[in-house]
């Protein structure tokens, strides 16, 4: 096996951000974020508790022999309100920590958002107001001024894509917004802050100033099987659209000063383009002198005109992202080193002005501690072929200084919370113990000697063994996953290359191998009235589908705290391959459990709390827009809403759409609270009809569900108003009785039979070892006689 030792003065370092590892957030002054309002109270706290124990972990980067460490500087630790008030005891821990760091040789590189905004300035209109770009140049200058005489690398942004797409659009990310328009204009003006922040640091003597962007190459899946293969004519343009949303709509205002020309006409479309001011893109392009990159995994995608947008990805309709046949880490994001080199490839070859660094690179994988340590050889194995990909692209010109490894410790994955285990050093939660890994030592080896040693025989992978059998990656995995597709010389040649080269496939890949045992539990929470049409559909289609594949369905049902544990000793002892579950409504741990054993698990609908299991949901808030925009088009000016309980997650989405719809017209809402039953949808609207005799509050009203519809109905008629005329009605499912009442309601129509086939499909594609996301089906109004 050769060696690669990396050019002299390559800096080997590790990233870390504030909130995932300082825990502390209410101590000293410091002021709430958008993530402690999203994620809850507490959430990141302790964290790494690395506000109490930054003194320790310099000393473990020391013992490593760290040449540099990325960290970023909380904005609501310095300035509690976002702006105004200097919070001293704040930028005294950022102070000494430097201090610390450079006593210990170590090169601080300072991020100034790693998308933890003062909850105050998102009150006042957040990454959506412009006004933040210029409460961010001035948050800038405070920390240069305190630091500046001593960290000489700075990153303005870390993953702008990130913070705009998935907080504003996808809403799975803080502030855990749903609105395209927010999410171009967020990204704009993030783009903006970083130009002006650019500036303030330059005129005040930054040594070297860039950002740090999430970056993956977008292939077809042909090119991922062979990579020689060129794009497909017929996908090209899906390829190039979704490259711009995710890759050059940053890269090119700041490395060309320019947004991309495929892209405006998608931002005009979301958010118009009255956003973006003269000037500001060249303030934008102003010449950096870092740019960082985060590589995990690439994108896949392919034309398919009938796909709905993804919704991190606002404009993507008619692109099917698909899934990358290839091992996965316990994140389920595919594991594809060659795709760094294709990157860095194509960013040496369009910006080969830019020097470059990689400011994150690492792996989510499950440890197990046992007496003699942590052996992470699945996370030595991702940073090993990562590095000989980088080693490749450096000989090839890639201007590539350094490579910061995400991460020093175990953290607070974001959403995902604490079991996510990114770090090279573990850390006990309720001790605060760190306990360094086997992929630390392996790193602190890889740093002493500059590069990789020949001495650590590479464990095969999924290249190694398509290579040696003469095969694509797909059919390696194929046959690894056992799946019937597959010729059988072409799996007895696989099969002869795994035993040959010892390949173990990693984790995720190895549960589904050796322990099929063909059956797959559907779990069943007791419907609330209403639920049942749903529930029922979901057993009729999903059993049929999952048997017409071959799997014996198990049938259980999650009524009692007893049930659950029954349920979860189930799937841990490995008696099914795959969970189906339909939730209970409201919060719940059940899904976080299930998910934690590790065993595919798919969800009815969108879960309360943000998580990563993939679901299959509605577009609730879409139906909600599309039901107040009718009533709008009909003249209704005075639109209340009778909301059914607020804990549920669709309930909550349907009230946001038509809070957006109503607040798009610059009117007020009028809500009313209610259960579940049509008796409760009939008192609410009593309040809502109590106006004056000749005229009640309001002129129609939108109910979250066709019970409370009917409700509402009965009450208008004890009243004596005529529907439509005096009142419209809108309701929400459309249930059999939606079509009988009199006159017929106008509601929205929730595809249930699509619901329940969407949730048998995804169980299989995870079954199948392959990446999957969530899917939200359309939601579709019919018109009848109420409105
Ligand atoms: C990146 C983030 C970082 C961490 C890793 C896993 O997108 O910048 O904070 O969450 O992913």
């Amino acid at each position: 096996m050769r060696t690669a030792l990396f050019p002299e003065g390559f800096v080997w370092g590790v990233s870390t951000s504030a909130f995932q590892i300082e825990g502390a957030t209410d101590r000293d002054g410091r002021g709430p974020s958008i993530w402690d309002a999203f994620a809850g109270g507490g959430y990141g706290d302790p964290a790494c508790d690395h506000y109490g124990r930054h003194p320790e972990d310099v000393r473990l980067m020391q013992d490593l022999g760290l040449a540099a460490y990325r960290f970023s500087v909380s904005w609501p630790r310095v300035l509690p309100g976002g702006h105004g008030h200097v919070n001293g005891p704040g930028l005294d821990f950022y102070d000494r920590l430097v201090d610390e760091l450079l006593q210990a040789g170590i090169a601080p590189y300072a991020t100034l958002y790693h998308w933890d905004l003062p909850q105050a300035l998102q009150d006042a209109g957040g990454w959506a107001a412009r006004d933040t770009a210029h409460r961010f140049a001035d948050y800038a200058q405070v920390v240069y001024d305190r630091l500046g005489d001593r960290v000489d690398t700075w990153f303005t942004f870390n993953e702008p894509w990130v913070a705009a797409f998935l907080g504003h659009a996808s809403g799975v990310h803080a502030p855990g917004l749903r609105s395209a328009a927010d999410a171009f204009v967020s990204a704009h003006h993030m783009l903006l802050a970083h130009g002006l922040s650019l500036e303030a640091l330059r005129a005040r003597g930054a040594a070297k100033a860039g950002v740090v962007l999430n970056l993956s190459p977008v292939l077809t899946p042909a090119q991922l099987g062979d990579m020689s293969t060129g794009i497909p004519e017929e996908d090209a343009e899906a390829v190039a659209r979704i490259d711009a949303l995710h890759n050059r709509q940053f890269l090119e205002p700041v490395l060309r000063g320019r947004y991309p020309a495929e892209l405006l006409p998608l931002i005009e479309k979301a958010a118009g383009l009255g956003h973006i001011h003269d000037g500001d893109l060249d303030l934008i392009g102003r010449p950096i002198d870092l740019l960082g990159v985060n590589y995990y995994t690439p994108i896949a995608v392919q034309a398919q005109p009938s796909a709905p947008a993804d919704p991190a990805f606002p404009g993507s309709e008619g692109v099917l992202f698909c899934s990358v046949p290839t091992a996965v880490t316990a994140m389920g994001w595919p594991i594809m080193p060659s795709g760094l080199s294709l990157l860095l490839r194509r960013l040496s070859e369009e910006y080969p002005e830019t020097e470059l660094m990689i400011t994150e690179n690492g792996a989510d994988f499950e440890d197990v501690v046992t007496a003699d340590g942590i052996h992470d050889v699945d996370r030595i194995s991702f940073v090993e072929e990562h590095l000989r990909a980088l080693r490749t692209s450096i000989d090839e010109g890639a201007r590539v200084r350094g490579y910061l490894l995400w991460s020093l410790l175990d953290c607070v994955e974001w959403a995902d919370g604490y079991r996510r285990k990114f770090g090279i050093v573990h850390v006990d939660f309720t001790t605060q113990r760190r306990l360094l890994k086997d992929s630390a030592l392996w790193y602190r080896d890889v740093i002493a000697r500059n590069g990789l040693g020949a001495e650590r025989p590479k464990r095969p992978t999924l290249e190694t063994v398509a290579a040696r059998a003469g095969v694509s990656r797909a059919t390696v995995s194929r046959v690894v996953n056992g799946e019937a597709r597959v010729s059988p010389d072409v799996r007895a040649a696989v099969l002869r290359a795994v035993q040959e080269l010892g390949y173990v496939p990693n984790a995720a890949a190895r549960s589904l191998v050796t322990r099929r045992t063909d059956s797959v539990a559907l779990v069943l929470s007791v419907p609330r009235h209403g639920g049942e049409a749903l529930t029922s559909a979901v057993v009729q289609y999903v059993t049929s589908v999952l048997e017409g594949a071959g799997k014996q369905i198990t049938l259980m049902l999650a009524d009692t705290a007893e049930s659950h544990r029954r349920i979860i000793r189930h799937v841990e002892a490995r008696q099914v391959d795959g969970v189906v579950l339909v939730p209970p409504d409201g919060p719940d741990t059940l899904t976080e459990r299930l998910a934690r054993t590790g065993v595919p698990v798919v969800l009815l609908g969108k879960p309360a709390i943000a998580s990563l299991v993939p679901h299959v949901d509605v577009d609730n808030a879409g139906g909600a827009r599309a039901a107040t925009r009718h009533l709008l088009d009909r003249g209704r000016r005075r639109i209340g809403v009778i909301c059914g309980p607020m804990d549920l997650v669709a309930v909550q989405d349907r009230l946001a759409g038509h809070l957006a719809t109503l607040h798009e017209d610059g009117l007020r809402p009028v809500i009313a609270l209610a259960g579940l039953d049509s008796g409760s949808g009939a008192a609410a609207a009593r309040e809502l009809l109590s106006g004056d005799q000749t005229r009640p509050l309001v002129d129609a009203v939108f109910a979250t569900s066709d019970e409370l519809a009917i409700g509402v109905m009965e009450a208008a008629r004890e009243k004596g108003l005529r529907v439509p005329e005096d009142l419209a009605v809108v309701g929400f499912g459309d249930i059999h009785a939606a079509s009988c009442t009199t006159p017929a309601l106008t509601t929205v129509r929730v595809p249930a039979a699509d619901q329940a086939l969407a949730l048998a499909r995804l169980l299989l594609s995870r079954l199948d070892g392959r990446h999957t996301s969530s899917v939200v089906l359309p939601t579709r109004l019919v018109v009848r006689a109420t409105a």
